[in-house]
């Protein structure tokens, strides 16, 4: 028999698995929810918060007599709006693949209800994007690439922490800070919908995953760890690049970046405590984790940010770093377009 770690790392294909039977046997079930009550509460909460995205869309316009986006803002905010908006695609199939490949019921069923919520995540963002006369960009070869790796791999472990505990957090971030910019009302209001339901899909990760971490064996925390490490350097190499439309937004990235460590650092005090603190076995349950001190974050902030007195060698090196970002973004990127012109010929490009 399988241990519940082994289906992550390994999932089984239909032909092994299906139907599992167990799933109609009141004890078997039984004993299993009381563990797993409150992750198929995602489920329900999700259905009692869904809300029609045309709707919403329609009646904040109404309200604000429409959609006037500062003609000075729309380039950068298009920058931005491509990382939100190919971002929730690929968080659209990313769950999408959970749901499909999950044996765990609760857990499938938190899955399947993220579907719906991306999926109109998308449409509402192109939606506003559309409306608002702001041109749907490409994306940057370090976010693409990310993603990519994201959709690929058959570890739903390092999918899920990928994607629920990194971008999902990523995303309540820029959701909140961007609506905090106050660029634009409709978009102000809209945004809030979308952190919502970002904030449970975080809650996912956090509940899901202290089960599958404490069976990992060291060498599969090492690999976790490291993929982990890749997908932090893809984010940070990738905000790198992103200084000029956020300075242009008012949205200040060392606010961000704090915000990101305190709200990972959040995450991971949720899953220590979900079975009572002190157990011991506290540490087990963010094996193979991602966790940087406080100086660290500290340091890190400083360097990547230099103030404005900081010495001009270290203000050169921060310039190098974002120029040579800036580089390797459009050489990924371009390497991705060539992969994709490949794969579909005969497909035009968008
Ligand atoms: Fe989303
Ligand atoms: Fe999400």
């Amino acid at each position: 028999m399988t241990t519940l770690t082994d289906q992550w790392l390994h999932p089984r294909a239909p032909r092994d698995q299906f139907p599992p039977y167990e799933l109609g046997d009141p004890d078997v079930v039984g004993r299993a929810e009381a563990r797993t009550s409150t992750l198929a509460r995602i489920y329900h909460k999700s259905q009692e918060q869904a809300w029609d995205g045309r709707a919403v869309l329609d009646e904040l316009e109404a309200k604000h007599g429409g959609i006037r986006f500062p003609e000075d803002k729309k380039a950068a905010f298009a920058r931005v709006a491509a990382v939100l908006l190919w971002g929730e695609l690929a968080a659209w199939s990313i769950s999408a693949d959970l749901a499909l490949k999950l044996e765990d019921t609760p857990a499938k069923m938190a899955a399947s209800s993220q579907v719906f919520d991306e999926a109109r995540h998308f449409y509402v963002l192109r939606d506003y994007l559309w409306r608002a006369g702001i041109p749907v960009e490409r994306l940057g070869g370090f976010s693409r690439n990310l993603l990519v790796d994201l959709l690929e791999t058959d570890n739903l472990l390092h999918k899920v922490v990928g994607m629920q505990l990194m971008v999902e957090n990523t995303a309540v971030i820029l959701f909140k800070m961007i609506a905090e910019a106050r660029l634009e009302p409709v978009l102000t209001e809209l945004l809030y919908y979308f952190e919502r339901d970002e904030a449970r899909h975080v809650g996912l990760g956090v509940l899901v995953l202290p089960d599958i971490l404490a069976g990992l064996s060291p060498r599969e925390a090492r690999a976790l760890w490291w993929f982990q490490t890749r997908i932090q350097l893809a984010m940070l190499a990738g905000g790198m690049t992103m200084r000029e439309p956020f300075a242009a937004l008012g949205v200040d990235q060392r606010e961000m970046q704090r915000y990101g460590f305190r709200l990972h650092a959040d995450a991971l005090r949720r899953m220590r405590a979900q079975h009572g603190e002190g157990t011991g076995a506290d540490d087990a349950r963010v094996k193979g984790l991602f966790a940087v001190s406080k100086q660290g974050q500290e340091r890190l902030g400083q360097f990547l940010f230099p103030a404005a007195d900081a010495p001009a060698w270290h203000k050169a090196t921060i310039r190098t770093m974002v120029a040579a970002a800036a580089r390797a973004d459009g050489w990924l990127a371009r390497r991705g377009d060539g992969r994709r012109a490949d794969a579909a010929p005969g497909v035009p490009h968008m």
